[in-house]
């Protein structure tokens, strides 16, 4: 098999996208249980959540399903300046009447840690962001029987996952939601759209292409199919089923979402990410390349965002969220799937009405 045929082989070619504090195994199990791809979102996961949540999900279903890392190489850089890094934050965490922090002494899970708890797993697909991993470890997660899934935001970033012998490549067009995955190039240079970003993927890399990024409906998922991608990649347009794992102060910040919703910004967690833009987005742009990169940001921020949903504001939370966001509707993520599904193939009928085909 390779990771082609297994995508051809799925009933509904669309992928749940991985969304760490978003996501759920249990969203996985009822996504890959319809005929999809469900994926573990596993970025905050011990090694044990690791392994806990795989036997969820084989537990369900027999059919395949993907779980995900953010890859972190340098989970605690000695060089930040913590002590200024906490004072920048110090006014927001007064103004929720939370305590600033402590100096914290880690800042993430060990990364080496969850991947060999995910080479255990064997998940059917195995699939990366943020950084990319060795050529050995590629070919340790294939001989445990993992197809490799690398995310570029680029052409050289999908380049670069071929050259290290990943199976396929996850195209994240810059409409998405939640972290952008470039590691090569600067956020400016790597916000390429998805339409462009899946043509040219395709005509460089001899892989697999999975497409996301403002994927949020049947239409979205027949258009990217017929560009030639193997499959949709869909996460924003879960983020209203009944097993995402949203706050309910996120959920009805999508339900209220003004026109033209999104921002990128780096405050929350010292790498670029896309969510509905609140005050703390717009007020920490001025001093945004200051702040320490992720994942020391992320930690430093943890506490605050915390303290603003028990105080139900929503304007120092991270509200992850892709551009098309409005378009997300509530439900069973298996029924979702199957809906959006159907609504494909009327897209694919129509246009071929439209083609005289
Ligand atoms: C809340 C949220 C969390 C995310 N977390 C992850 C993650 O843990 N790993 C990952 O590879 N991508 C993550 N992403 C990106 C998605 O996998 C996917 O690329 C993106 O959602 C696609 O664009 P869309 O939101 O427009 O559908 C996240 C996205 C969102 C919205």
């Amino acid at each position: 098999m390779s990771l082609k045929a297994l995508l051809e082989s799925l009933p509904i070619p669309i992928v749940q996208a991985p969304m760490a504090g978003a996501s759920s195994p249990e969203m996985a199990l009822a996504v890959s249980r319809a005929g999809g791809l469900g994926s573990v979102a596993a970025a905050a996961f011990t090694p044990d959540d690791i392994a806990t949540a795989a036997t969820l999900v084989r537990g369900g279903t027999d059919a395949p399903f993907n779980m995900n890392l953010l890859v972190n190489s340098s989970p605690a850089p000695e060089s930040v300046d913590l002590d200024s890094a906490l004072e920048r934050l110090k006014p927001w965490y007064d103004e929720l009447g939370a305590p600033l922090p402590e100096r914290p002494n880690r800042f993430a899970i060990d990364f080496d840690a969850q991947f060999d708890a995910l080479l255990k797993a064997r998940p059917a697909v195995a699939s990366f962001a943020f950084e990319m991993i060795s050529s050995e470890r590629v070919r340790a997660l294939q001989a445990a029987g993992s197809y490799v899934v690398g995310t570029a935001n680029t052409v050289a970033e999908a380049k670069a996952w071929a050259q290290v012998g990943a199976d396929g490549i996850c195209a994240q067009g810059m409409e998405a939601g939640g972290h952008r995955g470039n590691f090569i190039t600067g956020i400016e240079e790597s916000l390429v759209g998805t339409m462009a970003l899946l043509a040219t993927v395709r005509q460089a890399v001899d892989l697999p292409v999975i497409a996301a990024g403002g994927i949020m409906d049947g239409k979205a998922v027949a258009a990217v199919l017929a560009m030639g991608a193997d499959a949709a990649q869909m996460g924003s347009a879960f983020l209203l089923a009944d097993q995402a794992i949203v706050s309910p102060l996120h959920r009805e910040a999508i339900r209220q979402a003004p026109d033209d919703p999104t921002g990128l910004t780096r405050a929350f967690s010292g790498r670029y990410a896309r969510g509905l833009e609140n005050r703390f987005m717009r007020e920490m742009r001025a001093i945004e390349d200051d702040l320490p990169a992720y994942p020391v940001q992320n930690r430093l921020t943890q506490p605050l965002r915390s303290a603003a949903e028990k105080a139900g504001n929503p304007e120092m939370m991270s509200l992850w969220a892709g551009q098309a966001i409005k378009l997300a509707e509530a439900g069973d993520a298996g029924e979702l799937v199957t809906r959006w599904w159907a609504e494909a193939k009327d897209a694919a009928r129509a246009l071929a009405a439209r083609t005289g085909s």
